[in-house]
């Protein structure tokens, strides 16, 4: 049994705990530490709690918290992070890691300094239909993966901080694009090599300093390509899609919008529907279960068993940090309007990974190209003939 200090008493911490606390789970958060009293008194009354706090050092340093979740505003997950290793805690952390690279390169080195046991919030890797759909790539379903799309678009967030650049540390790039390139980076293969990147990246529609519109491209070793696209202008609700593209197959996903329970109602719900949901009357999507939607639930189990079997889990700082150069990449290539080369102090996936292989044989002289049933009934066959590189139909 994990005893938690929940960090942070807002949105995301709300969603951490019912997953920790839910369904009679053996782990608990056992301590929470918020901005004041009150918020922390009700939140630890809500949850069943026993303690609370607005010290961030008297949380991490209690006696019988073994773990420390940080669901902090974006400028204060460094801080909570070197406190924790300071005090050999284990640590797991919610997106992004950093503000930047070399925060999050700061916190990845002081928990490898301290040995301790680190984890990477990243739920969106973790929905069962995510999981599935990687599976399904681990075992040659699609082949190989050439083009993934990840898509997490919304009218903005909830908070003022995240509206403010010094705290946040950037816009929708930043808070949504970290989740869309970690998705990306599974579907393509955590061990190829981002390699570079272009990104156009806008302040469009918000009176804010940083960008509220991000459509970007990261390009791996291998030559596939994860794009993602995400907004803080989008109206709605809240958009969250994955396509993969393989060389043998497709995957669609969609985590929200699109959950398999539509409801009409004439006169509205009245109640909560889902996360940034914007209409209350006519056809509504609501979200059965966000908890196990979206992931949380999957991503603490999977982490909190990690701990226990003292192995690394699926989603770490190292990933956390991958992602924050991949974004720096990103505002450079925005800026700069060119590719731009992730920059990546620290590479521990492959050292060289071949090609795509792009051609299919089909005999000794030629390549395949295409086949296809004609309305006639007709079957067309597209070749090439690997001689002279002319292009057949038969
Ligand atoms: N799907 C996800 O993984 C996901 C979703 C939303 C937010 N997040 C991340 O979670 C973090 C928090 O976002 P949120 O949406 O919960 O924000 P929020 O504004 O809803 O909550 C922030 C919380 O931090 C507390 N806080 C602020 N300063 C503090 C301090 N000095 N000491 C103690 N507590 C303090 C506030 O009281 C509040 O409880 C951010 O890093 C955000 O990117 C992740």
């Amino acid at each position: 049994m994990a005893k938690i200090a929940m960090l942070g008493t807002g949105f995301i911490a709300g969603f951490y705990t019912l997953s920790i606390n839910g369904l009679r789970n053996r782990d608990q958060v056992h301590m929470v530490c918020s901005l004041d009293d009150k918020s922390g008194r009700k939140f630890a009354e809500k949850h069943g709690i026993p303690k609370w706090t607005t010290s961030i050092h008297d949380a991490v340093n209690d006696p019988e918290v073994d773990v420390v979740v940080v669901g902090l505003p974006n400028n204060l997950h460094k801080e909570a992070v070197l406190k924790a290793a300071e005090a050999k805690k284990a640590v797991l952390c919610t997106k992004p890691l950093g503000r930047n690279a070399a925060e999050a390169k700061v916190m990845l080195d002081a928990v490898e300094k301290a040995g301790i046991f680190n984890g990477y919030l990243e739920d969106l890797v973790y929905p069962a239909k995510t999981l599935k759909a990687l599976e399904s790539i681990k075992n040659g379903v699609v082949g190989q993966v050439i083009w993934a799309r990840s898509r997490e678009t919304h009218p903005g967030p909830h908070s003022d901080w995240f509206w403010t650049k010094e705290i946040s540390g950037g816009g929708a790039l930043l808070d949504l694009g970290c989740h869309c390139i970690e998705i990306g980076r599974n579907y393509i293969g955590k061990e190829i090599r981002p390699v570079e990147v272009v990104c156009w990246s806008d302040t469009i529609v918000k009176p804010i300093d940083a960008e509220d519109n991000t459509i970007g491209l990261v390009r791996y070793e291998n030559g596939a390509v994860a794009q993602f696209e995400v907004s803080w202008s989008f109206r709605g609700g809240m958009d969250l899609r994955d396509e993969v593209m393989g060389t043998e197959g497709t995957i669609w996903i969609n985590n929200f919008l699109r959950t398999g329970i539509e409801i009409f109602t004439a006169v509205g719900e009245g109640a909560y529907i889902a996360e940034k949901a914007e209409s209350t009357t006519g056809w509504i999507f609501p979200v059965a279960d966000e908890v196990v939607e979206l992931g949380y639930n999957n991503m603490f189990a999977d982490m909190l068993s990690a701990m226990e079997k003292g192995i690394e889990c699926k989603e770490t700082f190292y990933d956390g940090y991958v992602v924050n150069e991949i974004m720096d990449a990103c505002y450079r290539s925005a800026k700069s309007k060119k590719w731009e080369p992730v920059e990546l102090q620290n590479w521990r996936g492959n050292e060289k990974t071949e090609p795509i292989n792009k051609f299919k044989e089909y005999n000794k002289d030629y390549y395949f190209v295409k086949e296809e049933k004609m309305p006639d009934g007709s079957v067309k066959l597209i070749l090439k003939d690997k001689k002279t590189g002319q292009i057949i139909q038969k």
